[in-house]
């Protein structure tokens, strides 16, 4: 991927999480995912009263680009003001989703950390590997 991609990538991300609906943790999340065809989707976190039907940046800026028709993902960038790493449930909607992929964790000062998928959850459940 090239720099000025994952420059974009990063900085969507960050963007993102100007609009987070978090009420409750204050905690906002940005996530921005790169198509196959170099269209960027960002989200933030959206919270409910019931906690457990929060749903994450991650995730909301997956389903966006679901939603659009985009099926092929080539990176993904995380921003909160500590550089969280992507929950559990996220991981495997990654790895789902988007494969073997490079995942940068981007904080307020700008340090950054990049994982790819099968760091942050190895030996994942895969649907598709069971049908074979
Ligand atoms: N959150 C994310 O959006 N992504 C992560 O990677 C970790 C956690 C959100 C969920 C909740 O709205 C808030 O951060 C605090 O957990």
């Amino acid at each position: 991927m090239e720099a000025v991609e994952s420059e974009l990538l990063k900085k969507a991300a960050r963007e993102a999480a100007k609009a987070s609906y978090s009420p409750y943790s204050h905690y906002p999340v940005g996530a921005a995912v790169l198509a196959e065809d170099g269209q960027i989707f960002s989200a933030c976190n959206v919270e409910s009263s019931t906690y457990g039907l929060s749903i994450c940046a991650e995730r909301n800026a997956l389903t966006a680009a679901i939603a659009k028709g985009l099926r092929k993902f080539r990176a993904l960038a995380v921003w909160s003001k500590n550089g969280a790493t992507p929950c559990g449930a996220c991981r495997q909607v990654i790895w789902e989703l988007c494969g073997e992929i490079p995942i940068y964790i981007i904080d307020a000062d700008g340090k950054e950390k990049c994982y790819i998928s099968s760091v942050l959850l190895p030996d994942p459940f895969d649907e598709k590997k069971l049908r074979k």
